[in-house]
């Protein structure tokens, strides 16, 4: 097991570079199973979720070719099985996708109930809702998720809660449903416009994506592809938190600014400073940033997956700020590990409120899912001292070279063995 040994208190300075958006890429790999023809997908991240859905793929058929870094192409004419289901598997949300997309193209699907990060109960009812809706049956059973249809035809669905996932399931599977489907209270975030975008761009006729109703008229066939998916916001989120809560000045590159504008609003509130250019975004912080109110909500709001670094931010800055979680129910997990580093945060129900301190001091620490894994690493960035972050595995899962992009940034971070003290002296002999 590998940890991640931080020297903090540098301000990280410099330039880095998004990759692909995590979330987009997991449904466009299940969309690309649902033709015969050839699919080229660029800009793909080579992090956990997205090796574990490509292997998933080639698990029931697929041809998967690395054809550059990044990049890979797809042929899907020779699935042959309809079961999805290995360890692997089990362990990310996006596996559901599977389900939408063998649906849509071959009327059955059977897939291991969908992981992913332990932040509270996940239900997958909408999704389910929505499938019945386009004529499916489906049921559960053995730890399986099994949806079936003689024939899917298009339906008017009206979702009970802003879903990320049932909004891309419903639409994976509508798309080559007979006639048109109406979803309405539809998420917006921009990796569902993405997967649409995708699926137009095989052919597919969906309307809408990125506003509250999606439209979309069934084909009978998707072809073949070639495209680039869109920069991880979250991601790029990530490396501007980090910039503010080190008093850093870097330049995140290859990132759609438009995206990251909750976050640019709340930073520019605190009193950083962000500098927006056509596909770059610099955020700088000379002095210790100020207090505010975050309340995460569906895009364009703040988005739940950025709640973990903002708290760490807020944990250092002047005064009282509150955090409100109200997408998920257990998402302050990672709060008892800022405890042990210094932090003063008390949770009383979906509400963190933070007391922000001047400093605050390495320790050991355990990632208990991937975003607060993430803030764990900046807090240890901007912590005084040694910090361990254990369970990185999670981090693994959706940030590539997460280490790596941060040592090009100034930081003092490794990743070594946790069974490694020889490694870890080195490291802060060499750091001092
Ligand atoms: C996706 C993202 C995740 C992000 C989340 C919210 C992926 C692989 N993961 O997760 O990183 O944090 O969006 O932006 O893209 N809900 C129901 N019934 C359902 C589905 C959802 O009640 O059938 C609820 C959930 O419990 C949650 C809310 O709806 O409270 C939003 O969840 P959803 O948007 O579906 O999240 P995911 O797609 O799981």
């Amino acid at each position: 097991m590998e940890q991640y040994i931080i020297k903090g208190g540098k301000p990280l300075a410099g330039e880095v570079v998004i990759g692909g958006a995590k979330n987009a890429a997991l449904g466009i790999l299940a969309a690309a199973t649902m033709t015969d023809e050839t699919v080229t997908i660029d800009n793909l991240p080579d992090i956990r979720d997205i090796n574990v859905m490509l292997q998933a793929i080639e698990g029931i058929g697929a041809h998967v070719e690395h054809s550059a870094p990044h990049e890979v192409r797809i042929n899907s004419h020779q699935i042959h099985a309809m079961d999805v289901d290995n360890e692997f598997i089990r362990k990310i949300r996006a596996s559901y996708y599977l389900l939408g997309a063998l649906l849509g193209k071959y009327h059955h699907a059977r897939v291991a109930l969908p992981g992913g990060c332990n932040i509270g109960s996940r239900p997958i009812d909408q999704h389910i809702k929505g499938f019945k809706a386009l004529g499916a049956k489906v049921s559960i059973g053995q730890d399986m998720i099994c949806v079936e249809a003689e024939h899917l035809r298009g339906s008017h669905i009206y979702l009970d809660v802003v879903s990320v996932g049932a909004t891309i399931n419903i639409m994976l599977a509508a798309c080559m449903a007979e006639g048109r489907t109406i979803i309405e209270n539809v998420a917006k975030e921009p990796h569902v416009v993405d997967v649409a975008n995708f699926l137009n761009s095989m052919g597919a006729n969906i309307k809408g994506a990125g506003t509250d109703i999606i439209r979309i008229t069934g084909v009978p066939k998707l072809h073949g592809s070639t495209y680039s998916i869109i920069p991880d916001q979250i991601e790029a989120g990530t490396f501007m938190f980090a910039a503010a809560a080190t008093k850093g000045d870097i330049l995140i590159k290859n990132v759609i600014p438009k995206h990251l504008e909750s976050l640019t609003a709340k930073l520019i509130e605190i009193g950083a400073e962000v500098e927006e250019f056509d596909d770059a975004v610099r955020v700088v912080a000379s002095k210790r940033l100020g207090r505010t109110t975050v309340k995460t909500l569906p895009y364009p709001g703040f988005p739940t997956d950025m709640q973990p670094q903002m708290t760490v931010l807020l944990a250092l800055s002047r005064g009282t700020s509150t955090v409100t979680e109200s997408i998920f129910e257990n998402r302050f997990m990672y709060v008892d590990e800022l405890f042990k580093m210094g932090a003063s945060i008390k949770v009383e129900g979906n509400t963190a409120i933070i007391d922000g301190v001047e400093e605050i001091t390495g320790a050991t620490v355990f990632a208990p899912d991937l975003r607060a894994g993430a803030a764990l690493v900046i807090a240890g960035l901007a912590a005084k001292g040694y910090t361990m972050v254990q369970q990185i595995h999670y981090v693994e899962r959706g940030y590539e070279t997460f280490e790596e992009k941060l040592q090009a940034l100034g930081a003092d971070i490794e990743k070594v063995d946790v069974d490694d003290a020889k490694a870890v002296r080195k490291f802060k002999m060499k750091v001092g």
